[in-house]
């Protein structure tokens, strides 16, 4: 597996990956994936199996507050999960945001994503007190908008 970031040439095939993701993960624009291989490339790695992309996290460092890095999109091929690549691609965005100064990791996830649950967990991410609890997971109402409740998990660096 190779870890590097975004480039432009990855544009499509991350669309393609991203549409694996439902019901939690759907593609974006391409042209807010333009803006992630120019912009905030060394944030957001793809890995890359026998020339296929098989994983993506695209992530930001926050211009609001820059201790902190989100991560936007998280997303392993169907036919590769549980097989380390979110793992070795997380700890690309670790090192990267350790290198520029941040100090700490978060994202959320919707309350039923068990397997996003269980992946932030097993890495050591704490799942932030929230105002009501799904299956064991404590979720924040209405963190993202009306109706869009969301659990929260960071790591600190
Ligand atoms: C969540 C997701 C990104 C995990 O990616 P992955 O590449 O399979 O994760 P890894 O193989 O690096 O696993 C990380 C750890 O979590 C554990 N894990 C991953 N999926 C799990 C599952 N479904 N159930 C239990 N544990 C799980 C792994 O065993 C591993 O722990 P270990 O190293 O102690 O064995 C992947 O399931 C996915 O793409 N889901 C669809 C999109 C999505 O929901 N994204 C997250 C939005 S927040």
């Amino acid at each position: 597996m190779k870890i590097r970031p975004l480039a432009q040439q990855d544009i499509d095939d991350v669309m393609e990956l991203m549409a694996h993701g439902a019901p939690y993960v759907r593609p974006r624009t391409a042209s807010d994936y333009w803006l992630c291989a120019n912009l905030f490339s060394t944030t957001c790695p793809v890995a890359h199996h026998d020339g296929q992309l098989i994983g993506a996290i695209i992530a930001f460092r926050s211009q609001d507050n820059p201790d902190d890095v989100y991560l936007q999109d998280v997303i392993t091929h169907p036919d590769h999960r549980r097989a380390g690549v979110i793992t070795a691609l997380l700890t690309a965005v670790r090192e990267r945001s350790q290198l520029v100064g941040a100090r700490r990791l978060y994202l959320t996830s919707e309350p039923d994503n068990a397997a996003a649950h269980a992946t932030w967990a097993r890495r050591g991410f704490t799942n932030l007190p929230g105002d009501q609890t799904t299956n064991g997971v404590a979720v924040t109402s209405h963190y993202k908008g009306p109706g869009k409740h969301r659990a929260i998990y960071q790591l600190h660096l």
